[in-house]
């Protein structure tokens, strides 16, 4: 058996990413899968951003990591003046989706938006069923992130599940990401699937972003960082 951790959502939360690392120092995980969003909405992103190249083995870009660099909102200048051309060129060239063979089921991963819209595990089901067929191509799980939300559930097309967010967690304000310990490949075999959750200091968190008042919607950050609670107008991202 071997652990493979995916993770996702760091939103430039430099204490939330430290937390998670120190996780990863003890977890021992064989492969580590970034499933976008290592940027926006929080004060730290080159620090996020260099995180995520230096932890992580396999990269899938978020709406985010794209978004920023096409200026998509007005706050965007903010994060791209943080990153840098070079760090910008890289989340511009990650790949959208990827495919992941474990105890034999074809593993379908991919971020959220841009390639689908904004799904919870409580979106209609007929949009969760389109998720596990891409060009003919039938997956027996599913792993996304976007949402911000840990789960883990069936489906009656395969499994269904989220990272959750390292540093924007909505609900639960700790660090989340989800580890599968399978056997890589074609071959059935059981697999488990655990949520990992990990506590950070939210108070220091808000506080950088206090101590930046450029930060776009600051207020917003500090309150979900701190409360868990979605507090951004839907159309800032
Ligand atoms: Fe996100």
């Amino acid at each position: 058996m071997k652990k493979f951790l995916f993770l996702a959502d760091l939103h430039g939360n430099l204490p939330a990413a430290e937390a998670m690392g120190r996780y990863l120092d003890t977890a021992a995980a064989d492969e580590i899968w970034f499933l976008g969003d290592a940027v926006g909405k929080g004060p730290s992103n080159a620090e996020t951003c260099d995180w995520v190249r230096q932890r992580c083995h396999h990269f899938i870009g978020g709406n985010w990591d794209y978004g920023i660099g096409g200026r998509e909102y007005a706050g965007d200048q903010y994060y791209y003046d943080q990153l840098g051309e070079e760090r910008m060129q890289w989340l511009n060239s990650l790949s959208r989706e990827a495919e992941l063979w474990l105890s034999g089921i074809r593993f379908r991963l991919f971020h959220g938006r841009p390639l689908e819209p904004l799904l919870t595990q409580d979106s209609d089901k007929d949009a969760l069923n389109r998720l596990f067929t891409v060009n003919g191509k039938q997956y027996g799980g599913v792993i996304f992130a976007d949402s911000h939300r840990p789960f883990f559930r069936t489906h009656h097309a395969g499994y269904l599940m989220n990272t959750g967010s390292v540093g924007n967690s909505m609900g639960v304000t700790n660090a989340h990401a989800l580890m599968i310990e399978a056997e890589p490949g074609t071959q059935r075999a059981p697999l488990t699937v655990s949520i990992i959750s990990v506590p950070y200091d939210n108070e220091r968190a808000a506080d950088i972003a206090r101590r930046d008042p450029s930060l776009p919607n600051q207020q917003a950050y500090i309150h979900e960082v701190m409360t868990g609670v979605y507090s951004r107008v839907r159309t800032d991202g």
